[in-house]
């Protein structure tokens, strides 16, 4: 996707401009040079070298001899097959002072995002927090883009499995373990139901029976199953406080029960319904296996209700982008979910796309959460609050120790937030794609690459503002053009920056490139601190009113950068750390 660095289209119109106007500026590709000390823009001509039968470094040559030192661009030199361009900071720094760091790019459209999505009966085990986070990530990614976003948590709450625990709770539920029924309980019951299946084959078709029952909307079926979901609910409510998460539809799969009869009719009247071994299924073009759609006893299937939510949700928001925020385990069903609505004649099925990502490994294994042993050899899996609260008990007493002055109600909200941001951010740092496995060191970490790095950049800024005594935004009123040294410019350039690394982030559904371009904010941010710690003219709280003025505007903008940015990632801010 092309930049929208608010120089970027300049730029591209300047340099097409001195190609003598024989290509567009959208074929230029404005990018970041390698190396600061090149310039803050390069622009590489290999794109256009085709076109206009020229090669790359000569076409460099001719541009940087025609652009002009300007109100924009301040100098143009050629290097190799790029032109490296410096522009005028008091027009950067002009543009920072509107305080618009991201461009509403994506005003008027609409994204569904399906995430989390946990199954009912079962803890949020710890590897869920890729789902809720990287979705929430890329939900508030597009927020910030100026998307409408509708949040859906798609609970797995229809199926066998829960025929399955009615079953359980019906030959075991009575016994005092089971007691309270909590969702360790529940989760019990169906692992013990599960070993019970390996003994005894029959209970499968109990369990099958069951779930016959709850979709032919059988009272006792449906009284057990609305306990078990309300517990459920409780208990995924818990966590998604703890870390500000919030959707806009939680319906969950059993929602679609009565939307499902019309998907079947519509597969029927297009002629796409099959029988396979007494299943009902649809055969795909270039796919081995045909998409299930009802079993030999009639019953609906998770592809059923994927099939009845992509249409609702179409019908009902009218997206322009839906996404799938599951882990890579899944991408065979989605892959056939979106070609059995293409089938369906539905042109809108190419804007639904699958995000996978990578698993959460513990000693080099997949989290086990249906098997009744966890990862850590326990006899269930490493709990999502489990190990924010061992996050939190560990960042306490540092923060105590650093903040002596801090009350105890604000030392605990801030142990909270950093605690949360280290294991939040770790797991969003990494690619979508990798596998991440989990360490406590690296999950917990609050130096290096951190969340609670970038934390304390925050409050660092937020930090000089106290000192300065909290003055009202100086970002509109103060003369930006005195900051010109260097490292404030790194600053100001990186700022340039926020608003496509948000764009890119969200367009290619990468969280990570926020977060890395977060790092390298903070680090420019840092290096310029650091000298003001040797050169006393560099600090930001200088005597000089005008200048400490200009100072005191990008340490404003960067707090705002980073607050902005963290919330993103699901991180927040604190004031002091
Ligand atoms: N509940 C499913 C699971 O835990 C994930 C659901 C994802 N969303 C969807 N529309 N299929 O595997």
């Amino acid at each position: 996707m092309a930049s929208v660095n608010p120089c970027a289209a300049e730029i591209a119109a300047a340099v097409a401009a001195a190609l003598g106007g024989e290509v567009r500026p959208e074929d230029l590709k404005v990018e970041a040079p390698p190396r600061p000390e090149l310039g803050d823009f390069a622009v590489g001509m290999f794109a256009v070298a085709k076109a206009l039968k020229q090669p790359p470094p000569a076409l460099a040559v001719r541009v940087a001899a025609a652009l002009q030192p300007g109100e924009l661009i301040a100098s143009a030199t050629a290097a190799g097959p790029f032109v490296n361009i410096r522009i005028a900071r008091g027009w950067a720094l002009r543009w920072l002072a509107k305080k618009e760091l991201v461009p509403a790019i994506g005003a008027g459209k609409v994204l569904c995002i399906d995430y989390s999505s946990p199954n009912i009966s079962k803890h949020l085990a710890y590897h869920h927090i890729r789902s809720t986070m990287l979705g929430h990530a890329l939900a508030e990614l597009h927020r910030a883009l100026g998307w409408k976003v509708i949040g859906i948590n798609h609970v797995g709450d229809w199926g066998t499995t829960h025929g399955m625990l009615i079953a359980a709770y019906h030959a075991w539920g009575h016994e005092e373990t089971y007691r309270p029924l909590d969702i360790t309980a529940l989760n019990a019951l169906y692992v013990r139901y599960r070993a019970a299946i390996k003994e005894d084959p029959s209970l499968e078709d109990a369990a099958r029976a069951w779930f016959k029952r709850l979709e032919d909307g059988e009272a006792e079926a449906r009284a057990l199953w609305q306990r078990f979901r309300d517990i459920s609910m409780a208990e995924f409510k818990s966590v998604y406080e703890l870390l500000d998460v919030r959707f806009d539809h939680e319906g969950g799969e059993s929602f679609y029960e009565d939307k499902m009869p019309e998907v079947v009719q519509l597969l029927a009247q297009k002629g796409l319904l099959a029988e396979s071994e007494g299943a009902t299924v649809v055969w795909l073009p270039d796919e081995k296996n045909p998409l299930l759609v009802k079993t030999k006893d009639g019953t609906t299937l998770y592809a059923t209700r994927d099939l009845a939510s992509a249409i609702y949700r179409k019908r009902t928001w009218d997206f322009d982008r839906s996404l799938y925020v599951v882990d890579r385990g899944q991408s065979v069903h989605f892959r056939q979910v979106f070609k059995c609505l293409a089938l369906l004649g539905f042109d809108w099925a190419t804007q639904c796309e699958h995000v996978p990502f990578g698993l959460v490994r513990f000693g080099g294994k997949k989290t086990s959460t249906r098997g009744g042993v966890g990862g850590d050899g326990r006899d269930r899996p490493m709990l999502l609050k489990e190990v924010f609260a061992e996050a939190i008990d560990e960042v306490a007493p540092i923060i105590a120790e650093k903040n002596p002055e801090m009350d105890a109600a604000t030392a605990a909200a801030t142990a909270k937030w950093v605690g949360i941001g280290a294991v939040v951010f770790a797991n969003v740092v990494p690619q979508r794609d990798k596998d991440i496995d989990f360490d406590w060191e690296r999950a917990t970490s609050l130096s290096g690459d951190s969340g609670p790095y970038l934390q304390f950049t925050a409050a660092r800024c937020a930090g000089i503002r106290r000192k300065a005594g909290n003055p009202p935004s100086q970002v509109e009123t103060a003369d930006w053009s005195l900051l010109t040294h260097d490292a404030e410019w790194a600053v100001a350039r990186r700022l340039l920056d926020f608003g496509d690394a948000v764009a890119r982030a969200a367009a290619s559904c990468e969280p990570h490139i926020l977060a890395h371009y977060l790092l390298d904010l903070a680090g420019d941010v840092s290096r310029w601190f650091t000298l003001g710690n040797d050169e006393p003219g560099l600090r930001v709280l200088v005597d000089d009113p005008a200048l400490r003025a200009a100072r005191l505007a990008l340490v404003e903008v960067v707090r705002h950068a980073l607050e902005q940015g963290l919330g993103i990632l699901g991180l927040h801010a604190p004031e002091r750390m």
